[in-house]
Protein backbone atom coordinates (compact mmCIF):
# COMPACT_ATOMS: atom_id res chain seq x y z
CA UNK A 1 0.00 0.00 0.00
CA UNK A 2 1.18 3.30 -0.72
CA UNK A 3 -0.10 7.13 -0.73
CA UNK A 4 0.54 9.68 -3.27
CA UNK A 5 0.11 13.44 -3.02
CA UNK A 6 0.59 16.04 -5.02
CA UNK A 7 2.25 19.74 -4.02
CA UNK A 8 2.29 23.17 -5.84
CA UNK A 9 4.43 25.30 -6.55
CA UNK A 10 4.33 29.14 -4.98
CA UNK A 11 5.23 32.75 -6.39
CA UNK A 12 5.20 35.12 -4.08
CA UNK A 13 3.36 38.15 -5.26
CA UNK A 14 4.43 40.39 -2.52
CA UNK A 15 7.21 39.71 -0.19
CA UNK A 16 7.43 42.72 1.99
CA UNK A 17 11.04 41.69 4.34
CA UNK A 18 11.52 43.60 7.84
CA UNK A 19 14.35 44.00 9.20
CA UNK A 20 16.89 41.09 10.87
CA UNK A 21 15.20 39.87 14.61
CA UNK A 22 17.26 39.02 17.21
CA UNK A 23 16.96 35.10 16.26
CA UNK A 24 18.02 35.70 12.04
CA UNK A 25 14.63 35.12 11.15
CA UNK A 26 12.88 38.37 9.27
CA UNK A 27 9.37 39.73 9.56
CA UNK A 28 7.41 39.23 6.70
CA UNK A 29 4.70 40.44 4.73
CA UNK A 30 4.58 37.61 2.45
CA UNK A 31 1.43 37.06 -0.22
CA UNK A 32 1.86 33.21 -1.58
CA UNK A 33 0.07 32.46 -4.46
CA UNK A 34 -0.25 28.75 -5.17
CA UNK A 35 0.54 28.09 -9.21
CA UNK A 36 0.15 24.60 -11.40
CA UNK A 37 3.90 23.40 -11.14
CA UNK A 38 4.16 20.00 -9.05
CA UNK A 39 5.84 17.80 -7.28
CA UNK A 40 4.58 14.10 -6.17
CA UNK A 41 5.58 12.76 -3.15
CA UNK A 42 4.88 8.70 -2.75
CA UNK A 43 5.31 7.24 0.89
CA UNK A 44 5.04 3.21 1.47
CA UNK A 45 6.04 1.35 4.11
CA UNK A 46 9.48 0.10 4.43
CA UNK A 47 12.03 -1.49 6.78
CA UNK A 48 13.57 2.34 7.45
CA UNK A 49 13.10 5.41 6.41
CA UNK A 50 15.11 6.53 2.68
CA UNK A 51 14.45 8.92 -0.28
CA UNK A 52 14.67 8.73 -3.58
CA UNK A 53 13.67 11.35 -6.19
CA UNK A 54 13.42 11.29 -10.28
CA UNK A 55 12.87 14.41 -12.36
CA UNK A 56 15.56 16.65 -14.38
CA UNK A 57 16.83 18.31 -11.28
CA UNK A 58 16.83 15.09 -9.06
CA UNK A 59 20.71 15.38 -8.90
CA UNK A 60 20.60 18.34 -6.59
CA UNK A 61 18.22 17.07 -3.91
CA UNK A 62 19.95 15.62 -0.41
CA UNK A 63 18.83 11.83 -0.39
CA UNK A 64 19.56 12.04 3.47
CA UNK A 65 17.63 12.52 6.30
CA UNK A 66 18.10 16.57 5.72
CA UNK A 67 15.64 16.03 3.10
CA UNK A 68 12.53 18.12 4.35
CA UNK A 69 9.85 15.38 3.55
CA UNK A 70 12.18 13.26 5.55
CA UNK A 71 12.30 15.78 8.30
CA UNK A 72 8.40 15.98 8.02
CA UNK A 73 8.11 11.80 8.13
CA UNK A 74 10.37 12.36 11.22
CA UNK A 75 8.62 14.82 12.80
CA UNK A 76 5.29 13.54 12.71
CA UNK A 77 6.01 10.06 13.69
CA UNK A 78 7.99 10.97 16.76
CA UNK A 79 4.63 13.01 17.92
CA UNK A 80 2.57 9.99 17.11
CA UNK A 81 5.12 7.14 18.81
CA UNK A 82 5.40 5.83 15.67
CA UNK A 83 8.73 4.48 13.74
CA UNK A 84 8.98 6.46 10.46
CA UNK A 85 9.85 3.47 8.85
CA UNK A 86 8.76 4.34 4.93
CA UNK A 87 10.57 5.04 1.72
CA UNK A 88 9.43 8.58 0.22
CA UNK A 89 9.49 8.76 -3.89
CA UNK A 90 9.68 12.32 -4.79
CA UNK A 91 8.85 12.79 -8.36
CA UNK A 92 10.05 16.35 -8.79
CA UNK A 93 8.99 18.80 -11.36
CA UNK A 94 9.30 22.19 -8.91
CA UNK A 95 12.98 23.67 -9.66
CA UNK A 96 15.45 23.21 -6.97
CA UNK A 97 17.22 25.94 -5.26
CA UNK A 98 14.70 28.37 -6.96
CA UNK A 99 12.68 30.41 -4.87
CA UNK A 100 9.42 28.32 -5.78
CA UNK A 101 8.90 26.31 -2.39
CA UNK A 102 10.45 23.11 -4.03
CA UNK A 103 11.55 21.53 -0.75
CA UNK A 104 8.42 22.95 1.26
CA UNK A 105 6.14 21.56 -1.00
CA UNK A 106 7.59 18.21 -0.33
CA UNK A 107 8.31 18.55 3.24
CA UNK A 108 4.20 19.45 3.60
CA UNK A 109 3.77 16.39 0.63
CA UNK A 110 5.54 14.20 2.61
CA UNK A 111 3.36 14.81 5.68
CA UNK A 112 0.22 14.83 4.68
CA UNK A 113 1.32 11.46 2.78
CA UNK A 114 2.50 9.83 5.95
CA UNK A 115 -0.32 11.14 7.51
CA UNK A 116 -2.64 9.70 5.42
CA UNK A 117 -0.51 5.95 5.43
CA UNK A 118 -0.44 5.90 9.17
CA UNK A 119 -4.13 6.58 9.68
CA UNK A 120 -2.83 9.72 12.22
CA UNK A 121 -6.20 11.31 12.41
CA UNK A 122 -4.10 14.65 13.44
CA UNK A 123 -6.03 17.54 13.27
CA UNK A 124 -5.57 20.17 10.45
CA UNK A 125 -4.07 22.57 13.11
CA UNK A 126 -1.23 20.01 14.22
CA UNK A 127 -0.08 19.12 11.16
CA UNK A 128 0.12 22.70 10.41
CA UNK A 129 2.26 23.35 13.32
CA UNK A 130 4.99 20.75 12.08
CA UNK A 131 4.94 22.24 8.98
CA UNK A 132 5.31 25.87 10.76
CA UNK A 133 8.21 24.16 12.21
CA UNK A 134 9.78 22.44 9.29
CA UNK A 135 10.75 26.17 7.69
CA UNK A 136 8.63 29.04 6.93
CA UNK A 137 7.14 28.19 3.56
CA UNK A 138 5.94 24.77 4.72
CA UNK A 139 2.48 25.59 5.96
CA UNK A 140 1.53 27.62 2.61
CA UNK A 141 2.21 24.59 0.64
CA UNK A 142 0.22 22.39 2.64
CA UNK A 143 -2.75 24.71 2.22
CA UNK A 144 -2.48 26.74 -1.13
CA UNK A 145 -4.61 28.65 -3.09
CA UNK A 146 -3.74 32.34 -2.22
CA UNK A 147 -2.83 33.65 1.75
CA UNK A 148 -0.82 36.52 3.50
CA UNK A 149 1.98 35.26 5.31
CA UNK A 150 3.33 36.81 8.32
CA UNK A 151 5.77 36.30 11.08
CA UNK A 152 8.83 34.42 9.05
CA UNK A 153 5.98 34.09 6.57
CA UNK A 154 4.49 30.72 8.81
CA UNK A 155 1.32 32.45 10.37
CA UNK A 156 -1.21 32.18 7.37
CA UNK A 157 -4.51 33.90 6.47
CA UNK A 158 -6.47 32.65 3.53
CA UNK A 159 -6.90 35.04 0.95
CA UNK A 160 -10.41 35.26 -1.90
CA UNK A 161 -9.07 35.62 -5.33
CA UNK A 162 -11.53 36.68 -8.37
CA UNK A 163 -10.27 34.68 -10.78
CA UNK A 164 -6.70 32.56 -11.99
CA UNK A 165 -3.71 34.65 -13.32
CA UNK A 166 -1.82 32.95 -16.28
CA UNK A 167 1.88 33.02 -15.27
CA UNK A 168 5.23 32.05 -17.33
CA UNK A 169 8.42 30.94 -15.31
CA UNK A 170 12.26 31.18 -16.46
CA UNK A 171 13.98 28.79 -14.56
CA UNK A 172 17.74 29.99 -14.36
CA UNK A 173 21.09 28.12 -14.74
CA UNK A 174 22.14 27.48 -11.20
CA UNK A 175 20.33 28.02 -7.94
CA UNK A 176 20.20 30.25 -5.62
CA UNK A 177 20.45 29.72 -1.63
CA UNK A 178 18.08 31.28 0.45
CA UNK A 179 19.63 31.99 3.62
CA UNK A 180 22.68 33.52 1.24
CA UNK A 181 19.77 35.72 -0.21
CA UNK A 182 18.60 37.46 3.66
CA UNK A 183 22.06 38.07 3.85
CA UNK A 184 22.57 39.93 1.10
CA UNK A 185 19.52 41.33 1.99
CA UNK A 186 20.83 42.34 5.50
CA UNK A 187 24.17 43.71 3.91
CA UNK A 188 22.36 46.62 1.14
CA UNK A 189 20.21 47.49 4.72
CA UNK A 190 23.03 48.57 6.54
CA UNK A 191 22.62 51.88 8.22
CA UNK A 192 19.32 52.35 6.56
CA UNK A 193 15.93 52.08 8.63
CA UNK A 194 13.90 49.11 7.20
CA UNK A 195 9.96 49.82 7.31
CA UNK A 196 7.51 47.05 8.99
CA UNK A 197 6.70 44.87 6.59
CA UNK A 198 2.70 45.61 5.47
CA UNK A 199 0.49 44.10 3.26
CA UNK A 200 -0.28 46.25 0.03
CA UNK A 201 -3.80 46.73 -0.15
CA UNK A 202 -3.70 47.44 -4.12
CA UNK A 203 -2.13 44.29 -4.49
CA UNK A 204 -4.82 42.36 -2.36
CA UNK A 205 -8.20 44.26 -3.87
CA UNK A 206 -6.75 43.05 -7.50
CA UNK A 207 -6.13 39.78 -6.55
CA UNK A 208 -9.69 39.48 -4.75
CA UNK A 209 -10.95 41.46 -8.27
CA UNK A 210 -9.13 38.73 -10.48
CA UNK A 211 -7.40 42.27 -12.00
CA UNK A 212 -4.21 40.95 -13.71
CA UNK A 213 -3.62 44.09 -14.47
CA UNK A 214 -3.78 45.63 -11.48
CA UNK A 215 -2.02 42.91 -10.16
CA UNK A 216 0.85 43.25 -12.57
CA UNK A 217 0.96 47.05 -11.10
CA UNK A 218 1.03 45.93 -7.28
CA UNK A 219 3.34 43.24 -7.10
CA UNK A 220 6.99 43.59 -5.33
CA UNK A 221 9.95 41.85 -4.16
CA UNK A 222 11.89 43.20 -1.15
CA UNK A 223 14.69 40.47 -1.69
CA UNK A 224 14.89 41.36 -5.42
CA UNK A 225 17.63 43.67 -5.40
CA UNK A 226 19.56 41.04 -3.10
CA UNK A 227 18.98 38.49 -6.01
CA UNK A 228 20.04 40.51 -8.75
CA UNK A 229 22.81 41.68 -6.62
CA UNK A 230 23.88 38.02 -6.04
CA UNK A 231 23.19 37.14 -9.82
CA UNK A 232 23.05 39.87 -12.13
CA UNK A 233 22.51 38.37 -15.19
CA UNK A 234 19.01 37.89 -13.84
CA UNK A 235 18.44 41.55 -14.91
CA UNK A 236 18.38 40.13 -18.70
CA UNK A 237 15.85 37.53 -18.17
CA UNK A 238 13.00 39.56 -16.61
CA UNK A 239 14.09 42.28 -19.38
CA UNK A 240 13.47 39.61 -22.07
CA UNK A 241 10.19 38.56 -20.51
CA UNK A 242 9.20 42.45 -20.55
CA UNK A 243 10.01 42.79 -24.26
CA UNK A 244 7.99 39.42 -24.84
CA UNK A 245 4.68 41.52 -23.19
CA UNK A 246 4.54 40.56 -19.90
CA UNK A 247 2.37 42.70 -17.79
CA UNK A 248 5.00 42.34 -15.17
CA UNK A 249 8.49 41.05 -14.29
CA UNK A 250 9.52 39.86 -10.76
CA UNK A 251 11.54 37.49 -8.97
CA UNK A 252 9.70 34.38 -7.31
CA UNK A 253 10.75 34.73 -3.54
CA UNK A 254 14.58 34.31 -3.43
CA UNK A 255 15.18 33.68 -6.83
CA UNK A 256 16.77 33.05 -8.72
CA UNK A 257 13.37 31.65 -10.98
CA UNK A 258 12.28 34.79 -12.45
CA UNK A 259 8.50 35.05 -12.87
CA UNK A 260 6.52 37.07 -15.10
CA UNK A 261 2.40 37.54 -15.29
CA UNK A 262 0.43 37.71 -18.65
CA UNK A 263 -2.75 38.93 -19.65
CA UNK A 264 -4.40 35.80 -20.38
CA UNK A 265 -3.06 32.17 -21.80
CA UNK A 266 -2.19 33.20 -25.85
CA UNK A 267 -0.09 36.26 -24.19
CA UNK A 268 1.32 33.66 -21.96
CA UNK A 269 2.76 31.58 -24.63
CA UNK A 270 4.18 34.74 -26.15
CA UNK A 271 5.87 35.71 -23.12
CA UNK A 272 7.15 32.13 -22.92
CA UNK A 273 8.36 31.88 -26.60
CA UNK A 274 10.22 35.31 -26.24
CA UNK A 275 12.05 33.89 -23.04
CA UNK A 276 12.94 30.47 -24.96
CA UNK A 277 14.41 32.34 -27.76
CA UNK A 278 16.73 34.61 -25.61
CA UNK A 279 18.74 32.22 -24.38
CA UNK A 280 18.81 33.70 -20.84
CA UNK A 281 17.70 31.23 -18.69
CA UNK A 282 17.94 27.27 -19.05
CA UNK A 283 13.87 26.32 -19.07
CA UNK A 284 10.66 27.99 -19.43
CA UNK A 285 7.23 27.33 -18.18
CA UNK A 286 3.79 28.26 -18.18
CA UNK A 287 1.45 27.65 -14.96
CA UNK A 288 -1.64 28.98 -13.58
CA UNK A 289 -2.71 30.15 -9.77
CA UNK A 290 -3.92 30.28 -7.72
CA UNK A 291 -4.62 25.85 -7.11
CA UNK A 292 -5.07 23.94 -4.40
CA UNK A 293 -2.27 22.95 -1.87
CA UNK A 294 -0.98 19.33 -1.04
CA UNK A 295 -3.57 17.22 -2.08
CA UNK A 296 -4.06 13.26 -1.73
CA UNK A 297 -4.13 11.43 -4.96
CA UNK A 298 -6.61 8.41 -5.49
O1 LIG B 1 12.23 28.93 7.35
P1 LIG B 1 13.23 28.42 6.39
O2 LIG B 1 14.06 27.28 6.97
O3 LIG B 1 12.69 28.06 5.07
O4 LIG B 1 14.24 29.61 6.13
C1 LIG B 1 15.45 29.41 5.45
C2 LIG B 1 16.35 30.60 5.75
O5 LIG B 1 15.83 31.77 5.15
C3 LIG B 1 16.51 30.94 7.21
O6 LIG B 1 17.54 30.20 7.80
C4 LIG B 1 16.84 32.41 7.16
O7 LIG B 1 18.19 32.60 6.83
C5 LIG B 1 16.01 32.90 6.00
N1 LIG B 1 14.70 33.44 6.39
C6 LIG B 1 14.62 34.66 7.03
N2 LIG B 1 13.41 35.16 7.40
C7 LIG B 1 12.27 34.49 7.11
C8 LIG B 1 12.31 33.26 6.44
C9 LIG B 1 13.55 32.75 6.09
O8 LIG B 1 15.65 35.29 7.29
N3 LIG B 1 11.11 35.01 7.47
Amino acid sequence: MSVTVRVPAKVNVQLAVGAARPDGFHDLANVFLAVGLYDEVTVTPAEELRVTCEGPDAGQVPLDHTNLAARAAVALARRRGIEPAVHIHIAKDIPVAGGMAGGSADGAGALLACDALWATGAPRAELLAVCAELGSDVPFSLVGGAALGVGRGERLTALETGGGFHWVFAMAERGLSTPAVFREFDRLAEGRRIPEPVASRELLQALAAGDAEALAAAVSNDLQPAALSLFPELADTLEAGRAGGALTALVSGSGPTTAFLARDAESAEKVAQTLRASGTCRTVRTATGPVPGATVLP
